[in-house]
């Protein structure tokens, strides 16, 4: 089985549903992590039995120390596999180039469409159709790897950027899971 560890920084309904989709899969999930101490989701996979760790970035001076620090975590947990999952901080090339290859995201847009932040907002400002998410290699330029998987929703007249928001979390919930196990399919 591979060894999956998933940072989250918040509530970690994309890492829940990751973790019931490892549940009769070919990953076993070896951490949650998060960067900040309140994050929602650590008490989640407590519940689920996961082993979690904090590594609140707020307790370093510069990036590299946070960095070190998150590497070390995983590394101690066997991760083989890393997946960010509502995961707020910009990651180094340095700490990127560890992982290349075997770390995943997953973004609410439909990239190469508005990388970075506010994509509902920016979609429904760009008078978009249809809005979605994607997964996709981590790579050192932000939100920016191949793509492995996307799902797309119709953006309704109405819409505002909460309702898209939420339109679009019920697909990264199904698209994320699928995307990990054919991924992992390939790393067995
Ligand atoms: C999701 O929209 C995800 O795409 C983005 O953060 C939001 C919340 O994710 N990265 P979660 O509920 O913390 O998994």
């Amino acid at each position: 089985m591979t060894r999956v560890a998933i940072l989250i920084s918040g509530g970690g309904s994309n890492m829940v549903s990751l973790l019931d989709g490892m549940a009769d899969g070919l990953g076993e999930p070896c951490l949650v992590l998060a960067n900040i101490p309140s994050a929602g989701g650590l008490a989640k996979a407590d519940a689920r039995g996961v082993p979690t760790a904090c590594v609140d970035h707020k307790q370093f001076d510069g990036r590299e120390a946070f960095e070190d620090a998150l590497h070390e975590q995983l590394l101690k947990s066997g991760a083989q596999v890393v997946c960010l999952a509502g995961f707020m901080r910009i990651l180094t090339a340095s700490f990127i180039a560890k992982w290349q290859g075997r770390m995943l995201n997953i973004h609410p847009s439909l990239l190469p469409k508005y990388k970075g932040l506010s994509t509902h907002q920016r979609a429904l400002d760009a008078g978009d159709i249809e809005a979605g998410c994607s997964v996709h290699m981590v790579t050192p330029e932000l939100d920016d790897g191949p793509i492995l998987g996307q799902a797309s929703v119709p953006i309704k007249a109405g819409d505002t950027a909460q309702t898209l928001a939420q339109r679009v979390l019920v697909q990264e919930h199904l698209l994320y899971p699928r995307v990990l196990g054919e991924f992992l399919s390939t790393q067995a």
